[in-house]
Formats: structure tokens, C-alpha cells, sequence
């Protein structure tokens, strides 16, 4: 179809040069130079530059065209309000951790730093149970006993009371309560708020590694490209609190031997830490049974100041 208005006639196919691949890509980015939204001009014109690109540099046949087109077909038909097989996707490519990364949202994880923050995951429930300070969130027997102990600090090092942690983690079959039709809906899972001090303490297990849920098509890429599943132990926490910026983050447990090879990509060498052997009954802290040998991490969570809503930053040099 033609524009409106005079221009040049139909050029004549026996002479008229093919398109190249260049022009192509031109004529696209060209048809969205008018999008209104700057923001979203900007996102499209890189994602079909960088995309055409890509399918030159490879050379893609119309097969393998088709075999991508199935892939994503696949992989948005196993998306329900229980799988969120894209997120899965994004997770393995380093994606997830990519705009992680670059929102900032986390320092270095040095002293005077706030805490790092990683992935979120696909097993997070809202509206775990409120708990006690000291109580434990395994509803059943789930593994070897570990208690985790610490503080929520502000990066000055001062305590932050009435932090909430919102905590989840998996058992020793490696699975999720929310993956276990049969567990008690709070198991595993739990809401602990920090007293006068900072400090929270609450009863767990040990985390397992375990691997992600592979049985789609992203397992089926994973297996293709030579890679494994597998997550290195860890449990997930929320930590909130008023006028901080939240942040969610794992503790990752040294022994694990996935911490180098990742699935999601998701450790940060300071979110790893020693779980420290107890012998049974050396001093078990309630919820822990005296015949049983447990474990105990410390880990001390570093909170910035929220940034001020966009707009009201002040003037320049600080003046309100
Ligand atoms: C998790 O740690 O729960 C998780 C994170 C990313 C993908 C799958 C699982
Ligand atoms: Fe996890």
C-alpha cells in the first residue's frame, strides 16, 4: 500500500533491488517512531534492533522459527495462577537477576551497605501466619531442627523494632508447602517482627537444595543446553519495615554444592552463611527436641531509607 500524496511510482521488479536485511529492520523501526509513549518508543525500537540482529548473526531458518514459536507457545500455555512458566524462563536466563541488578534495589552487602537483595521465586504466599518470637514455622517434622537469629539494623547500625520478616523455605523431600497438597497451609512459613533491640529468632529446618520445576518447557531448554535444575540451599525472607525500603533475599547455606552453578543465578557471596552444628541437647532452644541434633545460623539484615517518592527530592543543595 501506498502513502498519501505524490512519490515515487511502483519501482519495477525486474529492476528494483531485494530488501536487505538492513532496510527491513529500518522500515520496522521507522513504523514506531510515532509510538506516543516515550518510555515504551525507546524499549521497542532497541528490542526489534536487538532482535533483528540477533536472527542475522545466527542465521535463522524458517524451522527453527517455528521450533521458537512453539517454545513460547508452550510456555505460555503452562502459565496459571499456580506456574508462572515465563518467570521460570527469565529466571534461567539471568534476566530476573539482570533487572534486579540494575534497579539498584541492592548496595554491596559490605558494613554500612543494605542487605542484597535476590530473586523472589515462584513459592512465595502472602499471608503467612503471624508467629512469636522464638517459634518455629514446621508444623510437622521437616528435617534436621537450625535457628535462625539476628538483627534488623538501619545502615548506621542501629536497631530497627517492629521490622517484619516474612519468611518461607522449603522441607527435606525439597519441596515447598505450597507444591505439597497434603501440608497444613502455614507449614514451612511465617511473620515474625523484631523487638525493641531489632532482633528476631524463629525455629526452621535446614534448607535442602533441590531443582526448580522442570517438567516444562524451560526444563526441557535447560536439558537441551546441558544444564541442571538445581538450586543450592537457602531459605527466602521478606524484611519490611516503615520508612525502609524493603528487600527480599535468601540466606544461602556455604555447604551447598550448587552455590557456584545457580539455576537462577540468584547468590551474592554475602548472602552465604555457615550453619553451625549443634550436638543433640547442647543447650536446644525451645521448639528444638532435646534428642535431636541441630543447627544455628546468625545473619543481621541492613536496611536503607525508603527514596522519597518521585517529585519530592527538595532543591538542590538539600533545601526542603
Ligand atoms: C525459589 O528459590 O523458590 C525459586 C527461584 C526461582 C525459580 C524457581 C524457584
Ligand atoms: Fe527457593
Amino acid at each position: 500500500m501506498t502513502g498519501p500524496g505524490p512519490g515515487p511510482g511502483p519501482a519495477d521488479p525486474a529492476t528494483a533491488d531485494p530488501m536487505t536485511a538492513e532496510q527491513l529492520t529500518e522500515a520496522v523501526v521507522a513504523r514506531l517512531a510515532a509510538t506516543p509513549d516515550p518510555r515504551l518508543r525507546e524499549v521497542m525500537i532497541a528490542m526489534v534492533r536487538h532482535l533483528h540482529r540477533l536472527i542475522t548473526e545466527v542465521g535463522l531458518t524458517h524451522a527453527e522459527w517455528e521450533q521458537a514459536i512453539g517454545f513460547l507457545t508452550r510456555t505460555g500455555q503452562l502459565c496459571s495462577d499456580r506456574r508462572q512458566e515465563f518467570i521460570l524462563l527469565s529466571d534461567t536466563l539471568g534476566v530476573s537477576m539482570l533487572v534486579d541488578l540494575l534497579a539498584g534495589a541492592s548496595a554491596q552487602g559490605a558494613a554500612g551497605h543494605a542487605t542484597e537483595s535476590t530473586v523472589l521465586g515462584p513459592f512465595y504466599v502472602t499471608g503467612s501466619p503471624e508467629r512469636g518470637h522464638g517459634d518455629s514455622i514446621a508444623e510437622r517434622p521437616a528435617g534436621e531442627p537450625a535457628y535462625y537469629t539476628g538483627r534488623v539494623l538501619d545502615i548506621d547500625g542501629n536497631p530497627v523494632a517492629g521490622a517484619v520478616l516474612d519468611v518461607w523455605q522449603n522441607a527435606d523431600d525439597m519441596r515447598y508447602a505450597v507444591q505439597d497438597p497434603d501440608a497444613p497451609p502455614g507449614h514451612l512459613r511465617g511473620v515474625f517482627r523484631t523487638g525493641p533491640d531489632g532482633g528476631y529468632a524463629f525455629v526452621g529446618v535446614r534448607p535442602t537444595d533441590y531443582p526448580i520445576p522442570d517438567d516444562g518447557p524451560v526444563g526441557g531448554l535447560l536439558a537441551a543446553t546441558g544444564r541442571h535444575p538445581w538450586r543450592p540451599a537457602h531459605i527466602h525472607l521478606i524484611v519490611r519495615a516503615p520508612g525502609y525500603r524493603s528487600v527480599a533475599t535468601h540466606i544461602f547455606d556455604a555447604e551447598s554444592r550448587y552455590l557456584d552453578s545457580d539455576a537462577v543465578f540468584a547468590v551474592k557471596p554475602g548472602l552465604v552463611r555457615t550453619f553451625e552444628r549443634h550436638e543433640p541437647g547442647t543447650g536446644a532452644p525451645r521448639g528444638i527436641p532435646a534428642d535431636a541434633a541441630w543447627y544455628s545460623v546468625r545473619y543481621d539484615f541492613l536496611l536503607e531509607p525508603e527514596p522519597p517518592p518521585a517529585g519530592a527530592e527538595g532543591l538542590p543543595g538539600g533545601i526542603a
